[in-house]
């Protein structure tokens, strides 16, 4: 009986400590990283989805998290989804739940990503990293790529279409 219960409280033991390791590596992540690993809400996936026509496009996700909306995008019809991602936690996630599916989830910077054979950049990040990223959007994207952006537009770019999220909240997409 006391066996019984030293393995109980030894594994209990074993993933308390692995679920506050992994609780500290996402908070040291989201510090060092700057933008909080927050999903794009599944309704708001679902109406950029309606209004692009995603079918046979290679759709680049620039900080996937969980790669929710990459695996919306196959569901759609796209031919191959690619992500990146800097958050441990999220890319793990990312790379379980995208096992066996035409997505590839990378571990790294997006601003060092080869975005060249992208059809669609979808972007949800804050304003400031946006701004960021614009040059490289401009100077390496192919001609004809849709990007997307949620919550934040480029400012430097007009978007082709707008789409209402919730009230003022909306997604911008634009053609290089
Ligand atoms: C607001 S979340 C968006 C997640 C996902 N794109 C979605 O819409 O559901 C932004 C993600 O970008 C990641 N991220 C931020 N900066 C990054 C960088 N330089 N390279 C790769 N990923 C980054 C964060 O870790 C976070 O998971």
């Amino acid at each position: 009986m006391l066996i019984v219960f030293a393995i109980f409280m030894g594994i209990l033991f074993v993933l308390i400590s692995l679920s506050l390791v992994w609780i500290i590596i996402g908070l040291i992540a989201t510090i060092l990283i700057r933008v909080p690993y927050v999903n794009t809400p599944r309704g708001y996936c679902e109406k950029i989805l309606d209004k692009v026509d995603f079918l046979g496009l290679t759709v680049y996700d620039l900080g996937c998290g969980d790669a929710h909306f990459l695996k919306r995008c196959v569901q759609k019809g796209a031919k191959k989804c690619v992500g990146y991602e800097l958050s441990p936690m999220a890319y793990l996630t990312a790379s379980i739940k995208t096992l066996m599916k035409p997505i590839k989830i990378r571990f790294g910077d997006f601003f060092k990503a080869d975005i060249s054979e992208a059809d669609v950049v979808y972007i949800y990040l804050v304003k400031t990293v946006l701004a960021k990223l614009s040059p490289k959007l401009k100077s390496e994207a192919k001609a004809g790529c849709i990007i997307i952006t949620v919550g934040s537009s480029l400012s430097d770019w007009t978007p082709e279409k707008i789409i209402s999220l919730n009230g003022d909240y909306s997604a911008y997409v634009y053609k290089k």
